[in-house]
This record gives structure tokens, C-alpha cells and sequence, in this order.
């Protein structure tokens, strides 16, 4: 996570600027007062809005202007510049507005306006209750658009989680690393879920649901009535199936709770063994270095993160993990554990203080089998996040839809996408027939490196290579038969942002 940009920077948009010094289409950031504001003209209309991203706190001065909204280069949140709503994920909160005159040939930024209620699309008549069935990305994302939406029925929200929902993606960066205070992990504060009249339930186990009379049943046997509900239980870390696996300095990562068990394990530990060159593997390795813990990673892999990004990212990734101290043992995986020793395929032993295992995850679809929904290596959805029964939408790492970019039906395990599909759904649940038609996007940081990816590319025949990738300045297309499916870069967040913008060109024509 980066600092917020708190300095006064450029010039001065009270005192006004001459309108030839913003080009039609182009942006600038100046302050009013202490507060950063960027300029966006297009035409001879001129949006003044907050020029720091409610995510993270991105430039978006280095984004990307869409008609009329403006795209933030690290992880593309995309705000509405005449409101300031945030449209889509990973923001929520609005981006602040100001009021702008033009006279005398000078633009001059008057004052900060008021918020008004976003606006609301009449989706005919709503359902009286709607329950979800998940408190990650997709379930937030899902009650938080209800509320935005001024839905006025009840919303209950069950959790096997002990914690409200939480900034996932954190969890292997910045706060496994000590860089992130704990209070920066819940997505919001307790009071927002009183606030809004979310019925927000932790430590509830939904054991099993019955379409027919539309209930949820609880593991303590309550029901829970629903006119619609959305699933939302997202993936759970594959277990390791080798002898010493249930030793409880074996961890996985998925909560807050699995999160906090490992920063206890890591204070008093020198060494740890990480299983998995994954995303989530080498996110683990790189903060644990942050912790000075001599570092040594697992994998059956040749190269880290191949089956993604290809070889040469993949290189790149091993090279870098290494010039920080990772020590990798590729080709090889762990055949048991037993004491404080990995013993690996390969004959070799590794000490380790405690091991995390990130060997990939499983879709929770358990309730929707049960249930006798339609499955299809995750629960299968239509345009609309709908599933095979009539009022139970899926969303987030447990749902298959089908991509209109790849003409495939697509299950990732993204954040962003998970968000977005959560905002879908709610609106769909709503009575709006919106389809689901986001290009997929994640990212991932390794030290001060970020890798954002747009797209999806199961299988590519090419991976074309702009810039360098040694330097950290590149732009990789992974293409089939001549098309472009997905673009992976470092630091060409504009390229990527364009690329996006491209992707949902196409498919809507
Ligand atoms: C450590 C970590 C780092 C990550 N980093 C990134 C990243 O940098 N970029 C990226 O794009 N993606 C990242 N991801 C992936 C991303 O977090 C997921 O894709 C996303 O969280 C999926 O959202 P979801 O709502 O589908 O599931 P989740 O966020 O997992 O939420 C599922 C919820 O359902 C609850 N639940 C499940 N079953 C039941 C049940 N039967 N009853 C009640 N509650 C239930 C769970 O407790 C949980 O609260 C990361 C994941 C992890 C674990
Ligand atoms: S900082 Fe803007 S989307 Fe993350």
C-alpha cells in the first residue's frame, strides 16, 4: 500500500489556469488548498475531481480518461468523473468533486461540491430479504452495491469467518510483511454493517441450502428465508497430503486468522519453507524477507509462475526473489515432514522453523452440489450470475461464467473479479439484467515490483515482448492464433489500462 499523497503539488487551481495549458482530452494535477485535484477536460467541459485513488491512493493523473470517467493505473478502479462514484471495484468510496468556471480564458476550480445520492436504476419490484452466503470480495461488494443502490429490504450476510470482511490481498503483502497496520485490513468498520442495517453474521456456518422452499440452513440447524441469495463462499487452500502435513507449524493462507498465526509464527523464527512458487507463495517469500527469515521455496515448477506468465516473467521473478535471499528448489516437491524437516522428492532436507503451504486453492461449491445445482469445475452462471435455480446467483472464485473476451466459460480467482461480480449480481438480484462483462484483471507484488495482468489466456501459442523485462519496463501479450487474449506488465500501467479499454472494445462490437 502506498502513502497517501498529502503534498500541495502544482499550480495553484483557485488562482486559476489558462485554458491552453490543458489540452482537450488531456489532465493535470494542481492543489486547492491542501488538497490534490486533477483536471480533466474533454471538450469544452472540465471535471475537477480528488486526484489520489479511495483505493490504495493511485495517481490518477497517470490513468486513463473513458468518456466520462477516469481509471486508476494500479488497479484499475474506474471513477465517474461528473459524481465521483466509484463505479468498479477495488474502490468503494467516492472520489471528492469540485465545481469549475471558465472566464477570461483561465479555468478556475471554485469549490468542493456536496455529495448527492448516486443514481438509482428503478429494477422493478425488489425482493423483501436477500441473504449472501459469504463475507469476502464478492459478498461485500454484493451488500455494499445493495445499500448503494438504496435497496431498502433486509440483507443478511453469513460468515464461517471470525472477521468481517477484510482486505484480502493484503494478507501476503504488506501486512504479512509489518508494513500495514491491522486496522487497515477490515474492508470497513464495524459500524458500517449497523450503519447500513447489514445483518452481518460471523462464525455461521451455512450447512446446507433448499431451493424449494428457498431456505439456508445453518450448522446449528436455524433456517434462514431467502426471496434471493447469492453465494459467495469463495475458494480454501488445498491441504498437503504428506505425512507431517497436520503439524500446526504447517499453515496455510486464506484469513485474517491464518494470516496473524503466521506473523506469530514468524517472530521468533529464522527459517521458514514455503511450498508453491504460486502468486501466493513468492507474496509469502518476499514478506517474510521483509521480516529478515531466511527464505527457501518449494516447487514442481521449472521456472516460478510459467504457467501464467510464461518464461521469461518467469525468470524474471526467480531472478528477483533471489537478488532478495529466496533460495529455490524447483523441480521438486515436498515428501513429507517430519520434526522441524522437509524432506523432499529429491532426496534433499530442508530445516525450517515452519512451513506455509500455498499450493493452490478449491472453489467452496459444496452447498451448491448439495443443492443439486448445475456444475461445471465451479458453479456454472449465466451472463447474469444466475444459476440453475431460480434466485441463486453465484459470484467470485466459485463461479464459472461465461466470458464474453475469450468466448470461454471462465472460474478465476481475482480479487477485482470477485468484487465486480458481487456488484453484478446485487444489481441482478435488484431486477436489472446486467451482464457480466468485465475483463478479468489481477495483480500481484513482489518487493517494489507489481505484475498487473488484464485478460485471460488458459493457452497461448505467443508471448510478444515490449521493452525490457530484466529493467522492469515491459509489456508481454500472450496471443493465439494472432489475438491478443491477456497483456501482463510491469510498471506500463497506461499500456495496460489501454489494453483493457481495447479488450472491452472488442467484445462489445
Ligand atoms: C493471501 C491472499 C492474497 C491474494 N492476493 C490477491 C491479489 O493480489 N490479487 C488478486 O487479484 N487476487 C488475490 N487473491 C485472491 C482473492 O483474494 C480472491 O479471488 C477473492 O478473495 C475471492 O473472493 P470471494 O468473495 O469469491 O471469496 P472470499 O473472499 O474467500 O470469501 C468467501 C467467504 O465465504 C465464507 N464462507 C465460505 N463457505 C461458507 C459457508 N458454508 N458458510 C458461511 N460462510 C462461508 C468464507 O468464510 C469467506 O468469508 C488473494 C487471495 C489470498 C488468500
Ligand atoms: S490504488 Fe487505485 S485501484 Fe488500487
Amino acid at each position: 500500500m502506498a502513502e497517501l499523497h498529502s503534498k500541495a503539488n502544482g499550480p495553484d487551481l483557485v488562482q486559476g489556469i489558462a485554458i491552453a495549458d490543458l489540452e482537450d482530452g488531456g489532465k493535470l494535477v494542481g492543489h486547492c488548498g491542501d488538497e490534490q485535484v486533477l483536471l480533466v477536460r474533454r471538450g469544452s467541459e472540465v471535471f475537477a475531481v480528488s486526484a489520489i485513488c479511495t483505493h490504495y491512493g493511485g495517481p490518477l493523473v497517470d490513468g486513463l480518461v473513458a468518456e466520462d470517467t477516469v481509471r486508476c493505473p494500479w488497479h484499475h478502479a474506474c471513477f465517474d468523473l461528473r459524481t465521483g462514484e466509484a463505479l468498479r471495484a477495488p474502490a468503494f468510496n467516492p472520489l471528492a468533486c469540485w465545481s469549475v468556471e471558465q472566464r477570461a480564458g483561465k479555468i478556475f476550480v471554485v469549490e468542493k461540491r456536496k455529495r448527492t445520492a448516486p443514481m438509482v436504476r428503478d429494477g422493478g419490484a425488489a425482493p423483501e430479504r436477500i441473504v449472501i452466503v459469504g463475507g469476502g470480495a464478492a459478498g461485500f461488494a454484493a451488500a455494499e452495491t445493495l445499500r448503494r443502490e438504496q435497496y431498502q429490504g433486509g440483507i443478511i450476510m453469513i460468515s464461517d469467518d471470525q472477521a468481517p470482511p477484510v482486505d484480502r490481498p493484503n494478507l501476503s503483502k504488506d501486512y504479512l510483511a509489518g508494513k500495514a497496520p491491522q486496522d487497515w485490513i477490515p474492508l470497513r468498520g464495524e459500524k458500517f454493517y449497523s450503519k447500513n442495517n447489514i445483518d452481518l453474521r460471523l462464525e455461521t456456518k451455512a450447512e446446507r441450502i433448499d431451493p424449494r422452499s428457498r431456505e439456508v440452513v445453518l450448522s446449528d440447524g436455524g433456517r434462514i428465508p431467502y426471496e434471493r441469495l447469492l453465494l459467495a463462499t469463495g475458494a480454501e487452500p488445498v491441504r498437503l497430503a504428506i505425512p507431517g502435513a497436520e503439524q500446526s507449524f504447517v499453515r496455510t493462507l486464506r484469513s485474517f486468522a491464518d494470516c496473524n498465526a503466521i506473523i506469530e509464527r514468524a517472530a521468533n523464527a529464522r527459517r521458514c519453507v514455503v511450498l508453491g512458487a504460486s502468486f501466493i507463495g513468492l507474496e509469502v517469500a518476499a514478506a517474510l524477507r521483509s521480516r529478515g527469515i531466511d527464505v527457501h521455496v518449494v516447487a514442481p515448477d521449472r521456472r516460478p509462475m510459467e504457467r501464467v506468465l510464461g518464461p521469461r516473467m518467469g525468470d524474471f521473478i526467480r531472478a528477483l526473489h533471489e537478488e532478495k535471499g529466496v533460495a529455490f528448489h524447483l523441480e521438486a516437491t515436498a515428501a513429507s515432514i517430519d520434526g522441524s524437516t522437509v524432506k523432499l522428492s529429491s532426496g534433499d532436507t530442508l530445516a525450517a522453523d515452519f512451513v506455509v503451504a500455498g499450493v493452490g486453492v478449491r472453489p467452496r461449491t459444496g452447498l451448491a452440489e448439495k443443492a443439486g445445482l448445475k456444475i461445471d469445475r465451479g458453479i456454472a452462471v449465466n451472463a447474469f450470475l444466475e444459476t440453475s435455480a431460480p434466485g441463486i446467483f453465484a459470484a467470485g472464485d466459485i463461479a464459472r461464467w461465461p466470458d464474453p473476451h475469450s468466448g470461454e466459460n471462465l472460474r478465476v480467482e481475482h480479487w477485482v473479479v470477485a468484487e465486480r461480480q458481487g456488484r453484478t449480481a446485487a444489481l441482478n438480484m435488484l431486477g436489472h439484467r446486467e451482464k457480466f462483462a468485465a475483463v478479468p484483471f489481477f495483480w500481484s507484488q513482489h518487493y517494489d515490483v507489481p505484475i498487473n495482468y488484464v485478460g485471460h489466456a488458459e493457452r497461448c501459442d505467443e508471448i510478444s515482448v515490449d521493452g525490457d523485462v530484466a529493467a522492469r519496463d515491459c509489456l508481454l501479450r500472450f496471443k493465439r492464433e494472432g489475438r491478443t487474449l491477456a497483456v501482463a506488465s510491469i510498471f506500463r500501467d497506461l499500456e495496460s489500462l489501454e489494453a483493457e479499454l481495447e479488450m472491452e472494445h472488442q467484445s462489445a462490437s
